[in-house]
């Protein structure tokens, strides 16, 4: 099988490398998944940089966390998968259900990464895909989409009808919890550093958006407009001042990136309003079948900004690297 490696101390994606090597099998509880279609996020672009939770790859890997394809092979007491099956991938193959139980995800050299034609994974970690999607768009989902559904919805501050929701930039998480949180009857907020890209949120549902290198005060202009119940905080440490700013009494922020990660934000804003702040890691497989669900029901769909062939993968990192990336950017198998 064709599988995309980085280098062993790899300090970017132009180091990724197209091998030939033998097709895993899949062992007792193991599923083996053609894959057909495969999403970038942020952390893959960090991955490859080398500087991904504080160190390079110890040795050569397969990159990416998010795939979608079909089963096509299933080991010794497999009972609920069989082949030919429309699976994704889960960013935690460990973590089916409940509180975190292991940050071994995929694709950043302690669990085998995905972009490849076949990868073996444990049967509990892969969740069948929403009927209606695409395998691109069901491959957008793993990461980018856990994380926005966990934001809005697995905590102790759910999301309800007529809410607010404030999103950062027009990256895969900002863009699908705009998708997810408009099917739940929200009121959503969005930033970017370009009015082009605040153009697409306006069609693609935004109901206010603002450019956060024209306004940098964008959280007191959201609190004049009424002010938020969520931040999905994409940026980290040098945003959250503004997004604590942004939010309502009782609203929440949920803190997620490393966009911005430089900055010391005074968490009494936290306090002036009652907020919390709620620490997010992707989520669990569980939460991937309750996204699932509700993408069906509401027909949510990822928006893809650009979509690259298999043999075109370092295109698709410089890609999501530069100025021009939107939503996800995604790779199919030709
Ligand atoms: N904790 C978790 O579980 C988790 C899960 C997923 C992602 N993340 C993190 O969340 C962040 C976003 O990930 P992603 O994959 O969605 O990224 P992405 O798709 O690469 O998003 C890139 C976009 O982020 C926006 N951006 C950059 N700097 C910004 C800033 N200072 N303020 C506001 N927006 C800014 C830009 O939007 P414009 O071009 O519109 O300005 C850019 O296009 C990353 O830090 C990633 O590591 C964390």
């Amino acid at each position: 099988m064709r599988a995309w490696m980085l280098p062993a101390n790899a300090t970017g994606f132009d180091q990724l490398r197209l091998r030939e090597l033998e097709q895993p099998r899949p062992g007792p509880g193991e599923v083996l998944v053609r894959l057909r279609a495969w999403s970038l996020n942020y952390r893959d672009l960090m991955v490859a940089a080398g500087k991904y939770m504080g160190g390079g790859l110890q040795a050569d890997a397969i990159p990416l966390s998010d795939g979608a394809g079909e089963i096509a092979g299933v080991g010794a007491g497999v009972a609920d998968l069989k082949e030919g099956d429309r699976v994704q991938t889960s960013f935690f193959p460990h973590w089916t259900d409940g509180a975190p139980v292991t940050h071994v995800a995929l694709g950043d050299g302690r669990a085998p990464g995905v972009l490849a034609e076949y990868v073996v994974l444990p049967a509990t970690g892969v969740v069948p895909m929403a009927p209606s999607l695409s395998f691109a768009e069901a491959a957008c989902l793993p990461c980018a989409g856990v994380t926005a559904w966990n934001a809005l919805y697995e905590g102790p501050r759910a999301l309800l009808p007529g809410m607010r929701v404030l999103v950062l930039g027009t990256g895969g998480v900002s863009t699908l919890t705009l998708a997810i949180a408009k099917a739940g009857g929200c009121e959503v907020f969005a930033t970017s550093s370009q009015d082009a890209k605040l153009a697409k949120m306006r069609n693609w549902g935004a109901d206010r958006t603002v450019n956060y290198r024209t306004t940098p005060e964008w959280g007191a202009w959201a609190k004049e407009l009424g002010g938020v119940d969520k931040v999905v905080e994409v940026g980290g440490a040098g945003t959250a001042e503004q997004s604590m700013a942004a939010l309502r009494t009782h609203g929440e922020l949920a803190f997620i990136g490393v966009l911005e990660p430089e900055g010391g934000p005074n968490p009494r804003g936290l306090m002036m309003s009652a907020a919390t702040m709620r620490g997010i890691f992707v989520g669990s497989t569980a939460m991937a079948r309750r996204l699932n669900a509700a993408v069906e029901v509401n027909g949510i769909r990822p928006m893809i900004g650009r979509s690259f062939a298999f043999t075109q993968a370092p295109d698709a990192y410089a890609h999501a690297a530069g100025p021009d990336s939107f939503g996800k950017t995604v790779i199919e198998l030709g």
